[in-house]
């Protein structure tokens, strides 16, 4: 049994150890406290029965963006708990208090071309779409595909409430 809740500042440090067990991409503890202090609503963590952390989702705000939208900084599930369902309930956790809290029209986020697992996530389980190709976008000179989930729950409100002015 595993519980998806949002994370608290003593979640930090596993959040960290299961994002350095799982991608090359990886990031200074101050980046993680960085996102809990500005956007403490969208950090969700998996916790199992023995309150070990099994995957986390690290996301934020571009508010300052004309729409303003989310962005998945990081997303990661332990190798044991993979195909579970975990890695979607952390996404759509993260998804929902974007639009909740913030308004958030779409949320977009990088994938590596090559990382067939999240992209039948983002694609097949979530509605992504492919926005754009970020050439030699990684580290080691990889592709990312820049990828969009626009939210039609909010969009569709707006749409109405323009419909209703006219
Ligand atoms: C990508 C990742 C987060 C998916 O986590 P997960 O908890 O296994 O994903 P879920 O169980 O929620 O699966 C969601 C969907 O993706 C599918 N999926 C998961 N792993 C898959 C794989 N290896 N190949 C094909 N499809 C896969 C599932 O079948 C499910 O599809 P469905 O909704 O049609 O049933 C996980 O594999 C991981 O941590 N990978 C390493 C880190 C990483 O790549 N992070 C993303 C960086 S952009």
């Amino acid at each position: 049994m595993v519980n998806i809740r949002r994370a608290t500042p003593e979640d930090l440090f596993s959040m960290q150890t299961c994002n350095l067990l799982c991608l090359p991409e990886n990031y200074q503890f101050k980046y993680y406290l960085y996102h809990l202090l500005s956007w403490p609503q969208l950090l969700f963590v998996a916790e199992n029965f023995d309150k070990k952390i099994v995957g986390y989702v690290l996301a934020k705000m571009e508010e300052d963006a004309v729409e303003p939208h989310g962005h998945i900084t990081s997303l990661a599930v332990l190798r044991h708990y993979r195909k579970l369902g975990i890695a979607r309930k952390l996404m759509e956790a993260a998804h929902r208090e974007m639009q909740v809290l913030f308004g958030a029209v779409y949320c977009s986020l990088h994938v590596r071309v090559t990382n067939v697992a999240a992209q039948h996530l983002y694609m097949e389980s979530l509605s992504y779409q492919i926005h754009d190709v970020e050439a030699k976008y990684y580290a080691d000179g990889e592709d990312a595909y820049d990828m969009r989930c626009i939210f039609k729950e909010l969009s569709g409100k707006k749409f109405a409430k323009n419909s209703s002015k006219s």
